[in-house]
């Protein structure tokens, strides 16, 4: 794998890369590698010839008072693991390669980005947006693959792709758990251990949640029940627990066509976001 962090040098070996013919697929990431990322790696290498994998921990999606500063970052060990993955390239700017007119966003997120993490985190998605549009003009990868962890951000990603007409196919992996289901995250390693034991409150609180809707319940009451176990497990404060459209994300209050169930807390000094697929039953 060869670890590349120069704009030119990335150009040549793609050029080498590309001249078997083989499709380039790419995982955006911002390192901290963990077995959700290895997931979408292996997707990646089953749907083309060759893999890209960038590690950038980009400035502009992160707000004043979050945690840019002390985001885990560990490139040795994040090498290590997609050499063995079989990565072809490790694209590793820094902040002056990525920006070379000072970190800032300028790509408008589009409808997606409205509401929940919006909210709570503004600018967020335009800096999500601005790194993403940049990535795939310096790769050009022909796919790229992305969780569904972050479903919101996905969702802001498709519409960026489409409203730029790239030629880029954009795959969403679902959620990697832990054996009691926490969604891995490379946030979880901010967690003591009490707080790790009371995160599992998270994914409960939304499976229940999900299933209450399918058995027709009611929206609002469900998604209030959701917050109060939350609150009950420590979560504060709780930034949302909501049911977007899978596809439109626009906000639902009845479970009549595919949805995605939603909510960000914060567990102690940690922010967790979760989210589940929640289908009608006929
Ligand atoms: O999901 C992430 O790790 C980041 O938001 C991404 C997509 C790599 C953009 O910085």
């Amino acid at each position: 794998m060869q670890i590349i962090r120069d704009r030119g040098e990335l150009d040549a070996a793609l050029e080498a890369l590309r001249a078997d013919g083989g499709a380039v697929a790419m995982v955006p990431t911002m390192g901290a590698l963990h077995a959700g990322h290895m997931a979408l790696v292996e997707e990646a290498r089953r749907r083309a010839a060759h893999v890209v994998v960038s590690i950038f921990v980009n400035p502009t999606q992160f707000g004043a008072n979050e945690d840019l500063s002390r985001y885990p970052r560990r490139e040795g060990s994040d090498a290590q693991m997609l050499g063995a993955a079989d990565v072809a390239i490790l694209w590793a700017p820094d902040v002056d390669t990525m920006y070379p007119n000072g970190p800032e966003a300028s790509v408008k997120a589009g409808s997606a980005a409205q509401g929940l993490d919006g909210d709570s985190r503004p600018g967020h998605f335009d800096g999500v947006a601005t790194v993403v549009a940049r990535l795939f003009e310096q790769v050009k990868p022909d796919v790229a693959v992305f969780g569904e962890k972050d479903y919101q951000q996905l969702l802001v990603i498709r519409q960026m792709v489409a409203a730029r007409k790239l030629k880029v196919e954009i795959v969403g992996l679902p959620t990697q758990r832990d054996a009691d289901g926490l969604a891995l995250s490379s946030r979880n390693i901010y967690l003591t251990d009490e707080e790790r034991l009371a995160a599992r409150a998270l994914p409960r609180a939304l499976g229940e949640a999900a299933q209450a809707m399918i058995d027709g319940g009611d929206v609002a009451e469900i998604l209030a029940r959701a917050e109060e176990r939350l609150a009950a497990a420590g979560f504060d404060p709780i930034d949302y627990a909501a049911l977007r459209d899978a596809e439109t994300f626009a906000p639902m209050d009845r479970l009549d066509r595919p949805a995605r169930l939603l909510a960000a807390a914060k567990l102690g000094s940690t922010r967790l976001i979760d989210n589940l697929p929640v289908i009608p039953s006929i």
